[in-house]
């Protein structure tokens, strides 16, 4: 079993201090929903971005959106052999079930994502949902994980092949990697402090997408249960 944890991911719901700002008002009116339960993208959201913090590290949900279409859609997580967290850049943890099919539509895929943070899960009012959403921080969510060894990969981190890399994790008993779904900026401190190794696996910065795919394609050819 892979465990794969997306961290710092660019994903909220348009912060308090924009609530007025009119590209989130345009956007809601138009999507016939209040600017609170809209989330943040900088697609939209530019110039409303300029004056909050980490701007630069906020509203993407497109980075994972791809994550997730990568990773749910792999034959690992067919199998399931795959377990997929999202934590976010405000303490939140999503808890993604295998069976998940999210829509391929980037429009309706940010409409569930709402629906998730406004009702807690989705589907509504089901005992087992498909994802849920709590307050939880990345060390919490460690705690739950329990992972025999955590790799944290970052452009940053001791250079090594994937291949070198996976033949490591599959050695383990449950190993976890984890995958930042941010656009750009060096790993923050926190998160280093956390991993027993951190392994850059090219010789400059990937997209977290990239990095997912391959990280899992990796695996499943080495992964032999
Ligand atoms: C756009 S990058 C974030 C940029 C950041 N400079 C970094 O890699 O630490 C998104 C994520 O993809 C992964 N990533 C990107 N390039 C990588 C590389 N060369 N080796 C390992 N992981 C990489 C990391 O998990 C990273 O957090």
């Amino acid at each position: 079993m892979l465990n794969l944890i997306f961290f710092d991911t660019a994903l909220e719901l348009v912060p308090f201090s924009m609530l007025n700002h009119p590209s989130v008002r345009r956007n809601a009116k138009r999507r016939n929903k209040k600017p609170a339960e809209t989330l943040l993208d900088r697609s939209l959201h530019h110039y409303g971005m300029t004056r909050i913090e980490n701007a630069e590290r906020r509203g993407r949900p497109d980075i994972i959106h791809f994550c997730l279409l990568e990773a749910l859609g792999s034959p690992l997580n067919k199998e399931n052999r795959l377990k997929i967290w999202v934590n976010t850049n405000h303490g939140y943890t999503i808890e993604v079930d295998p069976e998940t099919r999210l829509p391929r539509d980037y429009n309706r895929f940010k409409g569930l994502m709402e629906s998730l943070f406004i009702n807690g899960q989705v589907p509504q009012n089901i005992g087992a949902p498909l994802m849920s959403i709590r307050k939880m921080s990345i060390e919490k969510l460690l705690q739950k994980v329990k992972p025999s060894k955590l790799y944290l990969l970052s452009s940053h981190g001791e250079p090594s092949s994937l291949d070198n890399l996976v033949s490591k994790m599959v050695s383990n008993e449950n190993p976890c990697a984890l995958v930042g779904a941010y656009p750009s900026g060096q790993v923050s401190s926190d998160i280093h402090k956390l991993a027993d190794e951190v392994i850059s696996v090219y010789g400059e910065t990937l997209e977290a997408w990239v990095i997912t795919s391959r990280l899992i394609y990796e695996y499943e050819k080495q992964f032999h249960p």
